[in-house]
């Protein structure tokens, strides 16, 4: 019997697919699969976005678009996050990977690239709005189109799109994220005036796609809502499912007597006899140790609370309101589509004050993944 698995739903990533493209209809979808598909898998849902008619994949990791191109993914991907020196660069240009460029060093590695490859580079220049991670910033910003025009007139690079991304979609009618879609609007005014034009503008996320229409540009960048999870924005019939079930099953179930500890320091002491139940997975696994007296999970279909401290490899959860005759194997849900009592990745990480991001990305790799839905998985 299998200890733990989290079972994908491909089927459901086509739905969550489809319901964005509803929201932004004039847009193409940009489905990121960085962090393995926020640890659904990437080369299965990269696979389901691309029969689902997907034309651009979004990675973090120049390697990210590499395993993809190695799996057999032809399309276009765009990577947008590496340091100097990235060993991958010369054959994400070779492989015909967009890459994203918000500096001069990265022009110069991407161009270095290029030529070794005999081939001109496809780029898409961040620009940074306010967020402050990677992007141009303003001041830097007419130095950088005029090396970028003269990489592209040398032949050397495309430029595919400009971009940016937001600091705070997740709250409707925010004045930052104006300011941050004005920002982008006068950037991109400078290079158009300079004579560098652009096929594709991209700056939304989920969030963005949700609560932001003005953020709906030729391509939009949607990661958490095609797995089902919450956003961060209320979203009034926005209908996404969560795609991942994680599944366990119970490897001990037993009464401990009034007073005894459970798990690591003892810090919980049953209040009077108790049934407890043994989940085996535990931090090495994804389950956050900050669960610890705080998660809770689905036992035979009821909510059972996690008892003392999470451990590496497993946790003990609470019975004794349960009904009778719960054994060992009983089926343990830690979290899943939200159908059965409503406990998903989001009622997971309201529990212990996180983002479903976060929950998802962080399932380790002990925990095999198993898809269903598509014709093909
Ligand atoms: C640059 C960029 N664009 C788009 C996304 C997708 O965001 P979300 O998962 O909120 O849709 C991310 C994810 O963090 C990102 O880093």
């Amino acid at each position: 019997m299998i200890r733990a698995e989290a079972v994908v739903d491909l089927d459901a990533i086509a739905h969550n697919i489809a319901v964005l493209q509803g929201i932004a209809p004039d847009s193409e979808l940009m489905v990121v699969v960085k962090a393995d598909a926020y640890g659904h898998g990437a080369i299965p849902v990269a696979r389901q976005a691309r029969e689902s008619g997907v034309n651009w994949l979004g990675v973090a990791l120049p390697s990210e678009a590499l395993e993809l191109r190695a799996a057999g993914d032809t399309g276009r991907i765009l990577a947008w996050l590496w340091a100097p020196g990235d060993p991958d660069i010369d054959a994400c240009v070779a492989q015909g990977v967009d890459l994203s460029v918000s500096s001069t060093w990265a022009l110069a590695e991407v161009v270095a690239s290029a030529q070794a490859a005999g081939t001109a580079a496809r780029i898409h220049l961040k620009i940074d709005t306010g967020l402050s991670r990677n992007g141009c910033t303003l001041a830097d910003w007419p130095e950088l189109v005029t090396a970028v025009l003269a990489a592209r007139d040398a032949g050397q690079v495309e430029v595919e799109a400009f971009w940016t991304h937001l600091a705070n979609a997740d709250v409707a009618d925010d004045a930052y994220v104006l300011m941050q879609i004005e920002e982008f609007s006068a950037a991109t005014a400078v290079a158009q005036a300079r004579g560098l034009e652009v096929p594709n503008l991209h700056v939304a996320n989920s969030a963005g796609v949700i609560a932001y229409p003005a953020a709906h540009t030729s391509i939009v960048r949607t990661g958490i809502s095609v797995y089902g999870l919450s956003a961060g924005v209320v979203a009034g019939g926005v209908q996404v499912v969560p795609a991942m079930t994680l599944h366990s099953r119970l490897a001990m179930v037993k009464t401990i007597p009034v007073g005894t500890g459970v798990s690591y320091g003892a810090s919980w002491r049953a209040p009077r006899d108790a049934r407890i139940g043994l989940v085996p997975i535990g931090y090495a696994d994804g389950i956050p140790r900050a669960a610890s007296a705080r998660g809770k999970v689905l036992v035979a279909g009821h909510l059972a609370p996690i008892l003392g401290r999470v451990a590496m490899d497993q946790f003990v959860v609470d019975l004794s309101d349960h009904p009778t005759g719960i054994v060992e194997g009983a089926e343990v849900t830690v979290f899943g589509p939200g159908s059965h009592g409503e406990w998903t990745a989001d009622d997971w990480a309201g529990a212990i004050d996180t983002i479903g991001y976060e929950i998802v990305t962080r399932l380790g790799v002990r925990v095999p993944r198993r898809y269903r839905g598509a014709s093909w998985a």
